[in-house]
């Protein structure tokens, strides 16, 4: 963690920009609310992505379409609440900015003044270029999000790899070079080939941050509740779980059962 004289560095743009000239990687991973959000900042974390993957993870829903620019906020206000360092970035949720830019942008704005957040994030290349030309214009910081882009779920029909032929790929390296020059100060490559990936991000100047993307994006980002083994089922080839939470808590909760059904909790020590 960068503490000088005993104060945090938060992570902010340019630290992303300056970690890639280094080739430094980034890590980001998704939180939704206080409690987690603090564990990831103490441990660490470059970025905090407030994924509308919440509506899968932490409303149950099938796609991410279904979650709400409040909601969306109301994460990314518990998130904020909790971090000292980390970059936090709110996704901006399906229906929010893909119609005109002048919505996108005053969803950019309510995200920003009511969350607290630093950054918005939104999926799409030349589709959205207006948004996030708008966007940017009233200085708020833009991460891009190109492959995989799940709020078109119904219009791909699949989770599966994206640009693996020839004109998807010519059109998505367009596309990063687009959101680059137009100043987003990131991307998202989801769940493309690792070669592409690679050729993206020796093509641009803004660090690539990638999910089933490969080794060589600028920074790599999981759903914390799968990296976590939080998620039970959910089991592609990019994740690698770093715990196994459901059956950790699962064991934890039984136990608890045990004892309080076996009059073992509270004890003499844990009552007044
Ligand atoms: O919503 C999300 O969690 C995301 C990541 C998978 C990049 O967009």
């Amino acid at each position: 963690m960068s503490v000088t004289g005993g104060e945090i560095k938060r992570v902010t743009t340019h630290v992303l920009h300056a970690m890639k000239e280094r080739g430094e990687k980034i890590a980001m991973l998704t939180a939704y609310d206080f409690s987690m959000a603090r564990i990831l900042d103490e441990a660490g974390i470059d970025v905090l992505l407030v994924g509308d993957s919440a509506s899968n993870v932490m409303a149950g829903h099938e796609t991410t379409l279904p979650i709400t620019l409040d909601q969306m906020i109301y994460h990314g206000q518990s998130v904020v609440r909790a971090v000292h360092r980390s970059m936090v970035v709110v996704d901006m949720p399906f229906g929010s900015y893909q119609s005109n830019s002048e919505i996108a942008l005053k969803s950019a704005i309510k995200i920003m003044k009511e969350s607290g957040a630093h950054a918005v994030k939104l999926e799409g290349g030349a589709e959205v270029e207006d948004s996030i030309r708008k966007i940017l214009q009233a200085g708020i910081p833009v991460m891009g999000h190109l492959g995989l882009t799940p709020q078109s779920i119904y219009k791909f029909g699949t989770y599966t790899v994206r640009a693996k032929e020839d004109a998807e790929a010519e059109k998505l390296l367009e596309d990063a070079r687009l959101l680059d020059q137009l100043g987003c100060f990131a991307i998202v490559l989801e769940k493309i080939p690792a070669q592409l990936a690679k050729t993206v991000s020796e093509s641009i100047d803004v660090p690539t941050i990638g999910i089933g993307a490969g080794p060589d994006t600028d920074g790599q980002v999981l759903v914390t509740h799968d990296m976590l083994g939080i998620t039970k089922d959910f089991n592609p080839r990019f994740l690698r779980r770093y715990a196994e939470l459901f059956q950790v808590i699962g064991e934890a909760t039984q136990h608890y059962i045990a004892d309080v059904k076996d009059h073992k909790f509270p004890d003499k020590t844990e009552q007044y």
